[in-house]
């Protein structure tokens, strides 16, 4: 009681002096910054489940986008459910026998234990390192497979850009391409979310007739009476840097590097 009643007067009396008692200045923002760290961060305590299930939802509605099976007011985790999710060793071209739900490529990439670091000859996507496993998300179709969805990711003009790149049975043909997150310039190289220009990848071809890596994004418009252009997708018309680092990090991940050994693998298996 006593104790309550000198706290009580404790505030009292500092609440009692002038606004511009520097003693009492001092108390309140100390107070005030106390009260307001533990609302900052209780809500980031919070508020983290609600961002990882945002986070995944996200990802998951970005590999329904890439594959031709997001539609208006889809039910996102319900159409997700036909996909089965692998986890490939990039060097082998096999798949891993790990637990795919805890496995997270892009934290992987960070730990020593699980990247691998490129050399500079290797690292045209600049990313540095990258994991030795991949998440990989197979749409079957009885027991062929008729979508692969592979992440990618690699440097742009101003930032690395994330995302999917699909293909069809024949790990050959692409579905899609889609970008879930960058930092380019709206109009300039964030036109790679342009579904004019994400369109174009449909149907082109990663590989020639003798397997060579043969995709890439050219500078200005592609001829179609010229052979080879099934392997070839406009530029972004203003920003070449990205155009550019699309392709290369398009050409990394479907490399000897990245995906390549699963994809050839992948190819044998379904001829
Ligand atoms: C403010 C600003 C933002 C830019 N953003 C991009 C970009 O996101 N991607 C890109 O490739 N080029 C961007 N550029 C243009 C590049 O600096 C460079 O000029 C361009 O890539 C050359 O492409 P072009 O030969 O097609 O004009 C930007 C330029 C400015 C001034």
């Amino acid at each position: 009681m006593a104790e309550n009643n000198q706290k009580q007067g404790f505030f009292a009396s500092i609440l009692s002096l002038p606004n511009d008692n520097p003693k009492k200045t001092i108390i309140v923002a100390t107070l005030l910054c106390l009260v307001c760290s533990i609302l900052v961060s209780t809500s980031a305590v919070v508020l983290k489940p609600l961002q990882i299930a945002n986070k995944e939802a996200d990802i998951k509605k970005n590999i329904l986008a890439v594959t031709g099976l997001l539609t208006e007011g889809a039910d996102v985790n319900a159409i997700f459910e036909q996909f089965e999710v692998k986890v490939v060793d990039l060097e082998t071209g096999e798949y891993a026998d790990i637990d795919v739900a805890s496995y997270d490529q892009y934290k992987a990439a960070k730990d020593p234990q699980q990247n691998v670091e490129l050399t500079a000859e290797q690292d045209i996507a600049s990313i540095g390192r990258r994991a030795k496993l991949a998440s990989i998300y197979l749409l079957k179709d009885g027991d062929s497979i008729s979508q692969v969805v592979l992440p990618i990711h690699g440097y742009g003009l101003w930032s690395t850009l994330y995302g999917f790149i699909a293909f069809e049975g024949d790990f050959n043909t692409i579905k899609g391409l889609q970008f879930y997150a960058h930092a380019e310039t709206p109009g300039l190289g964030g036109e790679v979310d342009n579904p004019k220009w994400r369109q174009q990848w449909q149907g082109k071809k990663a590989f020639n007739d003798d397997g060579e890596l043969k995709i890439e994004v050219i500078r200005g418009h592609v001829d179609f009476k010229v052979a080879g252009s099934e392997h070839k997708v406009d530029g972004l018309s203003g920003a070449t840097l990205t155009s550019r680092g699309v392709s290369n990090l398009v050409n990394y991940w479907l490399g000897d590097h990245g995906f390549g050994p699963y994809l050839k693998h992948m190819n044998k298996a379904e001829k």
